[in-house]
């Protein structure tokens, strides 16, 4: 461990250097501060401690000190001031010198008391700091974690959503893909559109309760069929409702925009979004017939999407259209069917909706 030694009297400074060294420390010195800045750099990791005069020639003490602070806060750094000068220690205690001892030293060991004073509360500073920072880096660590299991966990509930009548579950994925594309296209910021990334795929969730009759039918459904069809909505809300009761999570569909007791910000957005992933810009969609700017953002975009990515795909009921019809089918619903900003906002992205397309197929 090296302490280095400055002060301009060549006799008090060496018989510092050789008490330090008896006391089995490896000492360096310098006569003013100038060069004493000069030294401490070069040791600067190795650096226990500084012992420093206050009035020197070229750099006096305060000049150390101010240099010091600068380039190292924490090192201990103890004045040697003359007596009776007690304004001038205190000047350099407010310069961040560390403690300080009075002229002449006729005790060395006060010396060695100050010195281990210093350097013990130096170590728990940085003990303390090294302590916060572990710490901080595991809440970041846990925090992240927390963060990539709930959407881990919204990933693999969605794969249920379209277990039955769309296997590969790719359908879930593109959809949620396209719609952040589309939602950073329409100006919401990252991490709505990472979060709608992530509940998108939710979105049909409710087809879970739907019998497989209904579903998986390979032609046209009758008025009956279709009206337990249009049930998945109100199930899918209710899956990811508030588990403390079954009325509860049905009145979570009816007060749709009430946040989630939990404070899960995932399942109010991927509850809004399978609830109202079926209305229509003109007010003719289900469950509730609401209307244009009523109708969340979040959900205008994924109806686009999703209509697009079954159009395009396969069905039990229907064979995959060509990307030319899917394209005529959704510009032909802006206004009716579709919010036309949406519409605009996919029609300047349709080489990127194309490579996702690409990238996930069945
Ligand atoms: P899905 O298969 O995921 O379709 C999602 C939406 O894409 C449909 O919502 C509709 O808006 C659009 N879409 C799908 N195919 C066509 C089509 O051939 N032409 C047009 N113009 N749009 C189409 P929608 O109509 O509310 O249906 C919701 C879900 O109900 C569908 O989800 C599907 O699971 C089921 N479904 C709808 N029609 C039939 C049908 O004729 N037979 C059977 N078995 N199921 C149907
Ligand atoms: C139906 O009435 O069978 C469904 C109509 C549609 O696909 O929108
Ligand atoms: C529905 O139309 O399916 C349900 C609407 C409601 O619960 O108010
Ligand atoms: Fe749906
Ligand atoms: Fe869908």
């Amino acid at each position: 461990m090296n302490i280095l030694v400055i002060d301009d009297e060549d006799g008090l400074r060496r018989s510092l250097c050789a008490y330090l060294e008896d006391l089995g420390y490896d000492t360096l010195d310098a006569d003013n501060g100038k060069a004493g800045l000069e030294a401490m750099r070069k040791v600067l990791p190795d650096l226990a401690a500084v012992i420093v005069d206050l009035n020197m020639p070229v750099l006096d003490g305060y000049g150390f000190l101010q240099g010091a602070r600068a380039e190292a806060p924490e090192l201990p750094i103890i004045v040697l001031s003359g007596v009776g000068v007690v304004d001038d220690a205190l000047q350099a205690v407010r310069l961040g010198a560390s403690d300080f001892l009075t002229k002449p030293l006729h005790n060395l060991s006060i010396l060695d008391h100050t010195l281990g004073k210093v350097m013990e509360k130096a170590r728990l500073i940085r003990e303390n700091k090294e302590y916060q920072t572990n710490l901080e880096q595991l809440v970041r660590q846990r925090t992240a974690e927390l963060e990539r299991t709930r959407r881990q966990i919204m990933h693999r509930l969605s794969r249920a959503a379209e277990y039955k009548d769309n296997e590969t579950g790719h359908h879930v994925i593109r959809v949620g893909e396209i719609a952040a594309v589309l939602a950073k296209a329409l100006g919401l910021d990252e991490a709505s559109c990472a979060n709608l990334r992530d509940c998108a795929p939710l979105h049909d969730i409710g087809k879970i309760g739907i019998p497989d009759e209904v579903l998986l039918k390979p032609g046209k459904l009758d008025p009956v069929e279709w009206k337990i069809m249009q049930q998945h909505c109100m199930f899918g809300c209710e899956i990811l409702g508030p588990l403390t009761s079954k009325e509860e999570a049905h009145s979570s569909c009816e007060n749709w925009s009430a946040k989630d007791p939990d404070g899960n910000e995932l399942l109010d957005l991927a509850r809004i979004l399978a609830l109202l992933h079926h209305e229509r810009w003109d007010g003719s969609g289900y469950p509730f017939g609401l209307k244009a700017e009523a109708i969340p953002l979040e959900a205008r975009i994924v109806a686009v999407i999703d209509t697009y990515d079954a159009l395009a795909s396969e069905r039990p009921y229907k064979k995959a259209f060509p990307e030319e019809k899917c394209l005529e089918i959704i510009r032909e619903s802006s206004g009716s069917h579709f919010d036309p900003q949406v519409v605009e906002a996919f029609f300047e992205n349709t080489d990127i909706i194309r490579s996702i397309r690409i990238k996930w197929s069945d």
